[in-house]
């Protein structure tokens, strides 16, 4: 590397560093220049891939060759819009009262990892089970904004996943009614979503729209969160590390809103909630307990937007839901 490259490389990288937040070097940096260059070159993905300059290549990328860009979305009438009026409210449970401890968020991803490994061969009996209850009270309405507030603050602070977070735009918590019946549980922020703050606002979150609205559950009425805060890069899937170093955080959110009722939207949100490493197609079809929720598995809207003939069965599963809940399919509007 010429004298000159090795200036614009450290300018660069302490550029990065500091727009991360770090202020202070790794315990194992750099002695000499030799470990130096070994230390840029180990850790050059994380680096150079953050440049404004690649940013923005990798998302007209993403924008090209993305399956599901809007302007390819594919007819989605078996699942199509009804009309506020005649789609039944969401209930919306009575306050009570008793806050509730957030749990520990500083366990050692190495911990937590091993535990996940270990749940994910053998599910825990509270999972695919028979529903249980929550571990804590129920908050009245301005306890759970509090504690998602206070939730969301610790989220924006969480730098455990070093692959991650030196990309992301920001950190995506999750939107809705705090005393949601049903929660929509997806997988990760995507591009949309990193750039925007809110969960499923692209494409997928569009055709996630259009279901709730056909079922009668409206944006509004229901809690939106990823089992993932962050966006990992090039959408990549969430490794295992990463769905256990978010848990303390998803787990908290439910247990904050504490819905009947959990929608997992696609295999990793199936690996999250239920620790399950079986298909979508196995599980779909009845219902499956967390805590004191009832969870309902059907297919990612990424997917139903790749794979149209799947929507029916999505559909099928929404119907079972919403019969679930006591609720009514709303007549189509035409
Ligand atoms: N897919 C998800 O699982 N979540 C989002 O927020 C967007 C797309």
């Amino acid at each position: 590397m010429q004298r000159n490259q090795w200036k614009t490389a450290s300018e660069q990288l302490l550029k990065h560093w500091l727009s991360c937040g770090i202020s202070h070097l790794p315990t194992h940096a750099p002695q000499s220049n030799s470990t130096a260059t070994q230390w840029l070159t180990e850790n050059a993905a994380c680096v150079f891939q953050t440049s404004p300059a690649m940013d923005s290549a990798e998302s007209a990328l993403e924008t090209n060759a993305d399956p599901i860009a809007l302007a390819t979305l594919p007819d989605t009438r078996p699942l199509a819009t009804a009309s506020p009026e005649t789609a039944p409210s969401v209930r919306e449970r009575g306050p009570q009262v008793q806050p509730v401890a957030i749990a520990a968020l500083n366990a050692s991803p190495s911990q937590t990892a091993r535990k996940s490994n270990a749940s994910i061969a053998s599910p825990p009996a509270e999972s695919l089970g028979t529903p249980g209850t929550w571990h804590s009270k129920t908050l009245d309405v301005s306890s759970r904004a509090l504690q998602l507030h206070e939730l969301n603050e610790q989220v924006k602070a969480c730098r455990k996943c070093e692959d991650i977070v030196c990309r992301r735009q920001q950190t995506v918590f999750g939107v809705g009614a705090t005393q949601a019946r049903v929660v929509m549980f997806g997988e990760a922020p995507g591009a949309d979503e990193d750039r925007v703050g809110e969960p499923f606002v692209g494409a997928a979150g569009q055709l996630l729209d259009k279901i709730l609205a056909a079922s009668g559950l409206h944006r509004p009425d229901v809690y939106i969160l990823n089992a993932l805060k962050c966006r990992p890069p090039n959408n990549r899937t969430p490794t295992e590390l990463e769905i256990e170093n978010c848990r303390p955080f998803f787990e908290s959110q439910l247990e904050a809103i504490q819905p009947e009722y959990i929608v997992c939207w696609g295999a990793v949100a199936v690996r999250a909630v239920l620790r399950s490493t079986e298909s979508v197609g196995r599980l779909r079809g009845k219902f499956h307990a967390f805590r004191g929720a009832k969870v309902m598995v059907t297919y990612h809207p990424a997917y139903l937007l790749r794979n149209p003939d799947a929507k029916r069965l999505t559909w099928d599963d929404m119907k079972m839901l919403i019969k679930e809940m006591g609720m009514q399919i709303p007549t189509k509007s035409t």
